[in-house]
C-alpha cells in the first residue's frame, strides 16, 4: 500500500472533479456535496475515459416516488462520455448495468489535502 497526496481539498469545489495521475494511472477525483470519491479513469465497458463524462442527476420513476417522474441524485451521477454508462458516484456502481463499476481508491481529507491510497495490485 502506498498514500499519495494529490492535491489541496480547495482545489475540488463541490459538484466538480479532477483527473490527477498517480503513479501512471489516471484518477477522477470528485468532490460530492463535500465528500471525495476516486476512481480510476477507464471505463469497465471498453475502457473509456469514464471520469470525464457529464455528472449530473437522473430521472427516478418507481414506488418510491409514488410513480412521479422525478429528477433526482444532482452531481452524483456520472455518464462515461463513450456510451453513456451510468455511474453511482458514491458507490462507483453502475446503475443501469449492474454488474459494472468503476475501480475505486481509499481516499481521505488530511491537513487539507487529499490523499489516495493505492495497492501493490494497482500498478
Ligand atoms: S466505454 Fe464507457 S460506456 Fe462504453
Amino acid at each position: 500500500m502506498a498514500k499519495y497526496e494529490v492535491m489541496h481539498a480547495s482545489e475540488i469545489s463541490e459538484g466538480s472533479r479532477q483527473i490527477v495521475t498517480v503513479a501512471g494511472i489516471e484518477i477522477g477525483i470528485f468532490n460530492v456535496k463535500g465528500k471525495f470519491y476516486a476512481y480510476r479513469n477507464l471505463c469497465p465497458h471498453e475502457g473509456g475515459s469514464a471520469c470525464k463524462g457529464a455528472l449530473t442527476g437522473h430521472l427516478a420513476q418507481g414506488p418510491e416516488t409514488n410513480w412521479d417522474l422525478i429528477w433526482d441524485r444532482e452531481d452524483e451521477i456520472l455518464y462515461c462520455p463513450s456510451h453513456a454508462t451510468d455511474f453511482d458516484i458514491l458507490t462507483g456502481e453502475s446503475i443501469a448495468r449492474k454488474l459494472m463499476r468503476l475501480q475505486s481508491y481509499p481516499v481521505k481529507v488530511e491537513d487539507g489535502k487529499i490523499k489516495i491510497t493505492l495497492s501493490e495490485l494497482d500498478s
